[in-house]
């Protein structure tokens, strides 16, 4: 055993495990760029399909490669139709949606012809089949677990629209649709995470990508990452009123209560999704009224009392992050609080593949160490004696 303690970086934190061309999260000037774009410019002019394109090939597509991508995408949504079995069995014993969208990406990689093959072309065609594949599984669960028959994709709908199309049975309203598009583009990539770590070192033992895949939908499902919209949500209920903003946040930072959808460990300033959402959403309040015009208006209130208490308390680096603000889009797409993380989880297949993809390419186990601080030599005592 060494003498002399060394560094331990809990949580991680402020270490570099990998290269990466895939995204950068300037957290200090509330940028986030995809293979160099900023998310901005793909919001306003790219859509989810080709947001997946250039995460794979770490370019824009041009027309044809386009339409021959997005075509391949729209063919591979269907699942196996024992899947809705394995959901009814789940849902009949209350399990977590998100537990039943684990359990359906592990159930379904037996289909894929190409489990066991890994090279990279292998692992993108697997990453494609299987993000093609998530929001119609995440639909069947939602329907199943509801009672109500399962849609069966449509392929001459966009992946956001088909995937509201699948919840609800009713095609989207163009705003509807790109309101989910953005949501979709906004959880693509995020650098180092916590769920795509947890994929990386799946992968990193040259275990499947959909294994990796399973790693990461078990480790977003956590409130302290992709469980915080759902907590957010719950949070602005509780709260139930604009009025009783000042009074709960009082409370809550007596209690040593965390302010859910809010806090990063790489943003210390405003999370640039989250602003990207919070404009969204204040077009959606006009537009719907209803809940969530409500949601919005307690958001943006408890946004202005949570950050100026605060600000008194020296922390100016905890601010709103993307799980704060997505809520109120959800809300307005009828899409209920336990669907959430799951939605988060269809469009962040993308991110967890493609770094994947990227890590194998100059794999290297992924294998810490800790440091022991227990007893040596102990004597061993007979159960009898003990
Ligand atoms: N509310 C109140 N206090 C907070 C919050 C918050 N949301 N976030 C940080 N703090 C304070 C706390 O005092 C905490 O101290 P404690 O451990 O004594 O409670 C201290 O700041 C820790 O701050 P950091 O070191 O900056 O936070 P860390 O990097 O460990 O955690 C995290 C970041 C987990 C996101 C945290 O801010 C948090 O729990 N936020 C709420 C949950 C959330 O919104 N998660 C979503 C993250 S984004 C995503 O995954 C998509």
């Amino acid at each position: 055993m060494s003498s002399s303690k060394p560094q331990i970086f809990k949580g991680l934190e402020g270490v570099y495990v990998s290269e990466t061309r895939l995204s950068y999260i300037d957290g200090l000037n509330s940028r986030l760029y995809y293979v160099g774009y900023r998310i901005e410019d793909l919001v306003a002019f790219s859509n989810y399909e080709e947001v997946a394109f250039l995460l794979y090939f770490y370019r824009l597509p041009k027309k044809e490669e386009f339409e021959l991508f997005r075509a391949l995408m729209r063919e591979a949504r269907e699942v196996p139709p024992d899947v809705a079995d394995i959901v009814k069995r789940m849902a009949l014993r209350n399990a977590h949606p998100m537990d039943i969208l684990r359990t359906c990406v592990s159930y379904i990689s037996m289909y894929d012809p190409e489990l066991y093959v890994g090279t990279r072309e292998a692992n993108i065609r697997k990453a494609v089949r299987l993000v093609s594949k998530m929001p119609t599984l995440v639909a069947l669960i939602y329907r199943v677990s509801r009672g109500l028959e399962p849609i069966e994709p449509r392929k001459d709908l966009g992946h956001a629209e088909n995937f509201l199309y699948m919840l609800h049975g009713k095609v989207p309203s163009e705003f509807e649709a790109k309101v989910m598009d953005t949501i979709f583009i906004l959880h693509a990539e995020h650098g180092m995470n916590a769920s795509s770590f947890a994929s990386l070192v799946t992968a990193s033992t040259l275990a499947d990508i959909y294994s990796a895949v399973v790693s990461g939908i078990s480790t977003l499902k956590g409130p302290l990452h992709g469980g915080a919209a759902e907590a957010a949500y719950y949070q602005f209920k509780e709260i139930g009123e604009p009025e009783r903003v000042e009074a709960w946040v009082q409370e809550a930072l007596k209690a040593r209560r965390r302010i859910m959808g809010m806090g990063h460990r790489v943003y210390k300033s405003y999370d640039p999704r989250a602003k990207i959402m919070k404009e969204l959403d204040g077009e959606i309040a006009s537009k719907y009224g209803g809940e969530p015009e409500k949601l919005y208006k307690i958001a943006i209130k408890l946004e202005e009392v949570a950050l100026k208490e605060f600000e008194a308390r020296g922390r100016t680096d905890i601010q709103p992050n993307i799980d704060y603000y997505t809520p109120i889009a959800y809300t307005a797409l009828k899409i209920p609080p336990e669907l959430f993380t799951l939605t988060f989880a269809a469009s962040r297949t993308v991110g967890w593949t493609a770094k994947v993809i990227e890590y194998v390419q100059d794999n290297r186990l992924i294998r810490p160490l800790d440091y022991y601080i227990g007893e040596l030599d102990k004597k061993y005592i007979p159960i009898t004696e003990r």
